[in-house]
């Protein structure tokens, strides 16, 4: 076996998104694609000789044969060591979890999160760093520079490996460990939550449904609520990861996991829903008949944190991107907690956690977390709210309408224009921004304007700066909308519209979501002609 140096030519196209370098499995598939990425990775990073690199995915069409490609590539860039999930599967959350606890020099993560998968659909690469949480922008830049101008990568000659059995293997002088997949992951859920008290629980009449949606937690959630829980077998539905995830969106919103949507708005539901995306970071929540807004299942959680074994002892502080709705600012209000407003993206969260100034944080698109980890993870907000209904005894429509009674209810919705054309999406953007410099103290519709910015943001903990992270326009009553363009499509443009209006007044906590918000809803299409510059009539996913 030797190491073989192949000569390349830089791709224009690898510029790291919100979440890694994400595009559809053709591009990867291109002579060199996946290569050239992943040298330009090793390129950006010093001092990884010798050292471990986890390794694995979520179980996604090209997957394994991307596995074996940078294992030989790892071996030839001189890593000592790499700990890769068997089968090539490792959920986002644990993949981090192996950073910390080895103390790995980072991980590579393969996945598209909650995009389709198959062989056209999407396929991702991320690179994690030692804290376990995703790169920061100087590091995912730096990948950038590198890719410009690559022109060789290293590669050791050697056999595929074993990806199916633990055990261990050598490619040149680099040791690869293949893990069992769950096994940390689980003694870390096991350490936080109060597993005597769930199991005993799920013993009586509760009901449970847990939608893997063919991705990656099906494993994990089996071996967790199945297993060590004891939750009835079944409980766990399409829990073998599927290559094109059985043709499915694996993305865990009331469009997309239909079928569990349907349960729990069906006849006789379960009392508890729950369901994750592709890479097992997302979650959603579901009661019988009722859903339970990210934003609000992250200010029930910090709410709620002295319930569980693991926040017992206080929370230093929380976190919420800027679309995500103040609900938690006002639980942090009144636990006199710090409250951190973030960019979208889990990796601003990672400074904030590093430096202890939070414990908890999430997110609207259905990210929750906390310090146990650095990135969002799904099945823990899952065992949270287990936790939490264990613990309370209570029905999980009726947790959170006395969340609202105790703190007022923030309506949320927001509304996606998905595959738009990218062009009219700037316009759309340019349009909107135009406006900001005679808007403050300006009255539309019924709303008087109190701020209007792009919004900026710098990191408390190194002074970094992120600038264009969303336009927002905050009205007198606490109301918002903001507008900001997806930065994890792979087709055209999608737009984020979210809305936001604050209501105190327990008699009214029962109106709908959508006609609450109804007069922000018509002035958002006016204000950024939405409908005639879209061109759609209504938008693709309401949330
Ligand atoms: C990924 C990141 C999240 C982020 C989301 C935003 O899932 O991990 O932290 O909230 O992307 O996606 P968007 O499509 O709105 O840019
Ligand atoms: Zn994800």
């Amino acid at each position: 076996m030797s190491s073989q140096t192949v000569s390349t030519q830089p791709f224009s196209d690898q510029k790291p998104g919100t979440s890694g370098l994400r595009k559809q499995v053709p591009d990867f598939q291109q002579p060199h694609y996946l290569e050239n990425f992943i040298q330009s990775i090793f390129n950006s990073l010093e001092g990884y000789q010798d050292k471990t690199l986890v390794l694995g995915g979520d179980g996604r069409f090209y997957n394994r044969p991307a596995i074996q490609t940078i294992l030989k590539m790892a071996a030839a860039n001189g890593f000592g060591n790499v700990l890769v999930g068997q089968g090539g599967i490792l959920s986002t959350p644990a993949a981090s979890c192996l950073i910390r606890k080895y103390d790995a020099f980072g991980g590579i993560i393969l996945s598209a999160s909650h995009n389709p998968g198959g062989p056209e659909g999407d396929f991702g690469v991320k690179y994690n760093v030692g804290n376990g949480g995703p790169a920061p922008e100087k590091v995912t830049n730096a990948i950038f520079e590198h890719s410009k101008k690559i022109s060789e990568y290293k590669i050791e000659d050697a056999e595929d490996i074993n990806l199916d059995q633990t055990g261990t293997h050598k490619i040149g002088d680099m040791t690869v460990e293949v893990i069992d997949s769950v096994t940390d992951y689980a003694a870390l859920m096991e350490s936080l939550f109060d597993f005597d008290q769930i199991r005993s629980f799920l013993s009586g009449n509760f009901k449970m449904c847990m939608d893997s949606l063919h991705a990656v937690t099906g494993p994990y959630a089996r071996d967790i609520l199945e297993g060590k829980l004891g939750a009835k077998s079944g409980t766990v539905q399409n829990g073998e990861p599927l290559e094109d995830f059985g043709g499915g969106h694996p993305d865990p919103n009331l469009v997309y996991a239909h079928d569990l949507v349907e349960l729990m708005f069906g006849d006789s539901p379960p009392d508890f829903g729950a369901a994750s995306d592709g890479d097992g970071d997302r979650n959603m929540i579901l009661g019988s008949n009722f859903f339970v807004n990210p934003s609000d299942s992250l200010a029930l959680i910090a709410a709620n944190a002295s319930l569980v074994p693991g926040y017992r002892d206080g929370l230093s502080g929380v976190a919420r991107s800027m679309p995500t709705s103040q609900a938690v600012d006002r639980v942090a209000e009144k636990l006199g907690l710090d409250c951190y407003e973030t960019p979208t993206g889990w990796k601003f969260f990672g400074n904030l956690l590093d430096a202890d100034k939070i414990t908890i944080c999430g997110e609207e698109s259905f990210g929750t977390g906390s310090d146990h980890v650095r990135e969002k993870d799904g099945l823990w907000a899952i065992l949270f709210w287990l936790n939490i209904l264990a613990a309370r005894k209570q029905s999980v429509e009726d947790i959170v309408r006395e969340h609202w009674q105790t703190y007022g209810r923030n309506f949320y919705s927001r509304h996606d224009y998905e595959g738009i054309d990218s062009q009219a999406a700037n316009q759309l953007m340019d349009g909107v921004k135009s406006q900001f410099l005679q808007l403050k103290g300006k009255k539309l519709g019924d709303y008087t304007v109190k701020y209007a910015d792009d919004f900026s943001y710098t990191d408390p903990v190194d002074g970094s700066v992120s600038e264009h992270q969303g336009l927002r326009i905050g009205f007198e009553d606490g109301s918002r909308m903001v507008f900001r363009l997806s930065g994890t499509g792979t087709q055209g443009a999608t737009l984020r519209l979210y809305l936001e209006s604050y209501e105190p007044d327990p008699a009214k906590h029962d109106v709908d979501t959508q006609a609450a918000l109804g007069g922000l809803i018509s002035l958002a299409d006016e204000f950024a002609k939405i409908r005639e510059l879209t061109g759609r009539d209504e938008p693709t996913v309401i949330t």
